[in-house]
């Protein structure tokens, strides 16, 4: 399958593996980059750009197909070291960025002078706009059923696609709420040119996370996440559990007057807990609506073979029938 997404980065199959905090390591990003698609290591997961390139290296060991560094710019006052995270990417020879959260357009001339192509996450036509208008070369459509942060403005994909499709010029691939071959050929008909996983993606085998989470998006269903944080205006997608409950609570307790600081324990620093240790109540962490369409954890080989094939089975077959004389 051929689309302007596949062209940009080099990739066989339209489909990109999202960013995502303590999961997109070496070990993710090869496994689905050795699979077609475009594997993400996630950039500040890497405490410094030391450790960034380091893991590039590792990713280079696992893989000779191309892979990209997810780089998250986050609105906090203590700034990571972004200049050495640019050059980490750029020394490491990386030719794809996904970048998300603030506007990345003080870094696109390193990166594009580098032949860096950078696809940013957005969560409006709005903001797709504005990343066209700065020289982005793709964009992520996230729409409001995505794990993670959808934004503020809810508008979920069988609206949001279609929207993006009129006004952007540059490619995009759908996000949120992707798990298998019917959600590639419905991307495609909306307008996209490929898709995006997160929540599928931690379900795999290769993803370098604690069992007890893959088994946890198995078990969940659509009805299991909650959103959280949003009098903060820093609204996140995230699992149900006994974390989840007390920080809700405290939301509907403290409404308006709701501070950061009331809720560190049940969002500070709880990833490595989950994700490593398996400790699943620790706190909130990041999951898509789209567990409800997750049954199992194949290789992400497997994954991805199967959902080309249902894919091209539904183009051809199904599809097809309806259109035939
Ligand atoms: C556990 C988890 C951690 C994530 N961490 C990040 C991150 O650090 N930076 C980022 O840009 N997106 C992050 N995301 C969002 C994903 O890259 C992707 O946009 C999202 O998962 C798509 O929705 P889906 O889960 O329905 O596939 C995360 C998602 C999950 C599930």
């Amino acid at each position: 399958m051929k689309t302007r997404i596949t062209e940009l980065f080099g990739i066989q199959h339209p489909i990109i593996q999202g960013g995502m905090h303590y999961v997109g390591f070496a070990e993710l990003a090869a496994a689905v980059s050795n699979a077609g698609g475009l594997g993400i290591i996630t950039g500040l997961t890497q405490r410094t750009p030391e450790l960034l390139a380091n893991e590039i290296r590792r990713c280079r060991e696992m893989t000779d197909k191309p892979f990209g560094v997810n780089l998250t710019f986050l609105p906090t006052v203590t700034s990571p070291d972004y200049p050495g995270y640019i050059k980490a990417i750029i020394d490491g020879g990386i030719k794809a960025v996904e970048t998300a959260g603030n506007n990345p357009q003080k870094w696109l001339p390193a990166l594009h002078e580098a032949g860096v192509k950078v696809i940013h996450k957005c969560t409006s036509v709005r903001h797709s706009l504005k990343a066209q208008s700065i020289g982005c070369d793709a964009v992520s459509v996230d729409g409001f059923e995505c794990g993670g942060h959808p934004g503020e403005d809810d508008v979920p994909n069988f609206i949001l696609l279609p929207r993006a499709a009129d006004e952007l010029e540059i490619p995009f691939v759908a996000s949120g709420g992707m798990a298998d071959g019917r959600s590639l050929v419905a991307a495609l008909a909306l307008g996209a040119e490929g898709m995006n996983m997160g929540t599928r993606f931690i379900a795999t085998q290769e993803a370098p996370v604690h069992d007890n989470v893959k088994q946890a998006i198995v078990a969940a269903s659509e009805l299991d996440t909650r959103l959280v944080m949003r009098s903060l205006r820093n609204t996140e997608r995230v699992l149900n559990n006994s974390a989840v409950e007390r920080l809700v609570e405290k939301e509907r307790r403290l409404g308006a007057s709701l501070k950061f600081e009331d809720i560190i324990d049940e969002v500070a620093g709880v990833y490595p807990r989950i994700m490593k240790d398996g400790t699943m109540d620790a706190g909130a962490w990041s999951c898509g609506m789209v567990a409800g369409l997750i049954h199992d954890v194949p290789t992400v080989k497997e994954l991805i073979d199967r959902i080309m094939a249902e894919a091209e089975s539904i183009i051809s077959g199904r599809l097809a029938r309806f259109v035939a004389a």
